[in-house]
């Protein structure tokens, strides 16, 4: 995984926040040169500070990893000589275009420029970027922790230099990614979109009172969720034959939601300062100690996976 020195490259990443540091430290850890920057100076602090834990966490020395890890006061420093550019910056579509235009005029000519948003199309954030910038522009939708996740959806657009789609591709294998080639730029790419058709789902299933919010999550937990892992829904649909699959779909998908807004439940909720685990509840009650324990048990799980291979 170690990168040799003649395949050493440099990496900008934009952002320091959840998405920016981790991705930072995969490259970091993989040998390459790094150089982070964000506005706010304590969050670019911290960033190496949560580097750190995290390699604690999986029994790694920080130490040559913090070793490839510079930086940047700003953006332009950031992506100076940089031959691929993550920008992991807020969901905001005016912001990501901004950006991609300061990062076009001040990084080289040759840059792979990738952005890490969770659900705009490419296409809309180059939509203002010169025809050779445009070119070189691809998403890049890693997954939460960034360090702990193999995936990362590589995302072309109409103008996406197949080379650089390649390119990218190539880098994040081999610094042990698993990407996945998305051919078109559909919002939400291909995870979101399947992540958000179950929670689309559950919501109005609670909603309507066939069951209460943790039941849901016990259902998922206890039964399908646990061959998820290792069973894609394609591969069960060919495991359970397609005859099944069309008669279950015959009966069920007429009575699937399939509301093209979010749900009225999460307005109420919202309104009322319900909003997650951090305001102690949203779908569900949290105590401080709980929410706590989801997150570790989240890591520890993710780490024993990574670890298994
Ligand atoms: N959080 C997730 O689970 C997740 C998963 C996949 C993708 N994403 C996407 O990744 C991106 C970043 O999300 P996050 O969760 O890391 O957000 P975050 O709020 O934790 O971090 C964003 C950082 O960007 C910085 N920033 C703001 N303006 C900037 C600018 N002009 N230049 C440089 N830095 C700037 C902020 O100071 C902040 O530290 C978003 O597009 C998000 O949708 C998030």
């Amino acid at each position: 995984m170690e990168a040799r020195e003649s395949n050493r490259i440099a990496v900008a990443v934009i952002g320091a926040g959840l998405m920016g540091h981790g991705i930072a430290q995969v490259f970091a850890r993989a040998g390459h040169r790094v150089a982070i920057t964000d506005p706010d100076r304590a969050v670019r602090e911290a960033s190496l500070e949560h580097i750190r834990r995290n390699l604690r966490e999986e029994d790694v020395d920080p130490t040559p990893t913090l070793g490839n890890i510079r930086l940047a006061g700003g953006l332009e420093e950031a992506v100076a000589g940089a031959d691929l550019v993550f920008e992991a910056v807020p969901e905001k579509l005016a912001l990501k275009q901004q950006l991609f235009a300061a990062v076009a005029l001040h990084a080289p000519r040759h840059a792979v420029l990738a952005s890490n948003t969770s659900v705009i199309p490419i296409t809309r954030i180059g939509e203002q970027l010169d025809p050779d910038a445009r070119s070189r522009l691809l998403g890049t939708h890693w997954w939460n922790p960034p360090h702990l996740i193999p995936l990362v959806e590589v995302v072309r657009t109409t103008y996406t230099d197949p080379r650089v789609f390649d390119r990218a591709v190539a880098w994040l294998q081999q610094v042990g990614k698993n990407p996945v080639k998305v051919q078109q730029d559909v919002a939400g790419f291909i995870g979101n979109r399947l992540q958000h058709a179950l929670w689309r789902e559950a919501i109005s299933l609670v909603e309507a009172g066939v069951c209460d919010a943790e039941a849901i999550d016990t259902v998922v937990k206890s039964s399908f969720g646990m061959r998820l892992a290792v069973l894609g829904p394609i591969e069960n649909a060919d495991l359970v034959g397609l005859e099944l699959t069309r008669d279950v779909h015959r009966v069920m998908f007429p009575e699937l939601n399939c509301d093209k807004s979010p749900a009225k439940l999460l307005d109420r909720l919202i309104d009322a300062g319900h909003t997650g685990m951090r305001a102690g509840r949203g779908l569900r009650t949290w105590t401080p100690e709980e929410a706590e324990n989801v997150r570790r048990t989240l890591a520890g799980h993710l780490i024993g996976m990574k670890r298994r291979g």
